[in-house]
């Protein structure tokens, strides 16, 4: 079975892709922030070219990003620092490589959209696996058509976005949640378009 999903216009041009996250570097910021004040190790699944990771890594959490797309990760590799603890590996995010509950938590960032609903829901249940039983995740993604900036997005996406995209949006992420065992504890917006959702194992 596949388990890689990288269809969107732009996942196909890790340069394009990188230039495109920097106009939603104050999306990524506010998402990182999310995370508390706490120092946690956290798994970035999904990471593509490290910007989330990266700006977790520079809110001094230990971050470990994981993606299965080579190029994507060379982008992301030269993100690292030595004054960061921020480490990337090529990994399968539905089969991942560790003990169960050694991380604080996990982060999914415009990801979810991008895969079928089957390999979006083993994403949770891996990130589920893999954080402390009191540990929880970040998700942040396109926001579900429910007001009139995810609804302004959603015509724009659908012009280049991954054919998993509408059916995600659509769908909307608590369902996901709720099938792979988590409990969504908070759920902001960044202008009703992006949405910031944090939830705990149930
Ligand atoms: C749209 S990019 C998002 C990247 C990044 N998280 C961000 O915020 O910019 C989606 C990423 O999901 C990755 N991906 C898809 N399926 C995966 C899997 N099973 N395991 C690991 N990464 C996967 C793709 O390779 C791609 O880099």
């Amino acid at each position: 079975m596949t388990k890689y999903f990288n269809e969107g216009w732009f996942g196909q041009h890790p340069v394009l892709y990188e230039f495109a996250s920097y106009f939603i570097s104050s999306v990524r910021k506010t998402g990182a922030r999310k995370m508390g004040l706490q120092k946690l190790k956290i798994l970035d699944i999904a990471t593509g070219t490290g910007a989330h990771a990266l700006v977790l890594a520079r809110l001094k959490h230990d971050v470990t990003g994981i993606d299965l797309d080579i190029k994507m990760l060379e982008k992301a590799n030269k993100k690292k620092s030595p004054a960061l603890h921020l480490t990337f590996k090529h990994e399968d995010g539905t089969n991942i490589q560790c003990n169960d509950h050694v991380y604080d938590a996990a982060t999914i960032s415009f990801a979810m959209h991008d895969v079928p609903y089957d390999i979006g829901i083993k994403l949770l249940q891996e990130a589920k696996r893999v954080i402390s039983k009191t540990g929880f995740i970040l998700i942040v993604d396109y926001n579900d058509l429910s007001g009139f900036g995810s609804r302004l997005l959603y015509f724009f996406a659908s012009m280049y976005e991954s054919p998993n995209y509408k059916p995600f949006v659509r769908r909307g992420l608590a369902s996901y949640l709720l099938e792979s065992g988590f409990h969504v504890e908070s759920k902001s917006t960044f202008l009703g378009a992006v949405q910031y959702v944090t939830a705990r194992p149930v």
